[in-house]
């Protein structure tokens, strides 16, 4: 099984960037965590980071077909990225959305998710531990369902 870990634009910068907010790790170090927790899980999970919608685009375009579901923090194109939305859709894998921060105690705009809408489910707010509670979810070792 294989699952993709994808961070849009500015998570490259976690760890310096607004600590309060994002928490002291590096994206480098949350991928770490994921990486390791997909071996105890015996899976495999491929990372990627862009400041780029189109580099983000062509990423999931070239593994969905050999991929099982998506983790992803689209960071501020959550609130406009119709693109990537709709190649999120076109995978027709399930997605998980991020966001290390809780997106609805934040700024107005920061609210609305147009990814939510096609997304499985969404953690907001847990810090670098929303990404391994994914990864457990799409991989079936925690049951996200009722
Ligand atoms: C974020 C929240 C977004 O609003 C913001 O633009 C980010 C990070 C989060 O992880 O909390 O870049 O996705």
């Amino acid at each position: 099984m294989k699952i993709l870990a994808i961070h849009g634009p500015n998570l490259n910068m976690l760890g310096k960037r607004e600590k309060s907010l994002y928490g002291e790790k590096t994206l480098g170090e949350i991928d770490a965590l994921l990486k390791k927790e997909a071996r105890a899980l015996n899976v495999e999970v491929v990372t990627f980071q862009s400041n780029h919608e189109g580099a983000l685009i062509d990423f999931i375009q070239e593994q969905a077909d050999s991929a099982h579901g998506i983790i992803i923090n689209p960071g501020a194109l959550t609130h406009y990225g119709f693109s990537l939305l709709d190649a999120l859709a076109d995978s027709k894998l399930p997605v998980i959305e991020i966001h290390l921060s809780n997106i609805y105690c934040r700024e107005e705009w920061r609210a609305r998710s147009v990814i939510a809408p096609i997304a499985k489910g969404q953690i907001s707010g847990l810090g670098w531990r929303g990404y391994i509670t994914a990864l457990q979810v799409l991989t079936g070792k925690l049951n996200a369902e009722a």
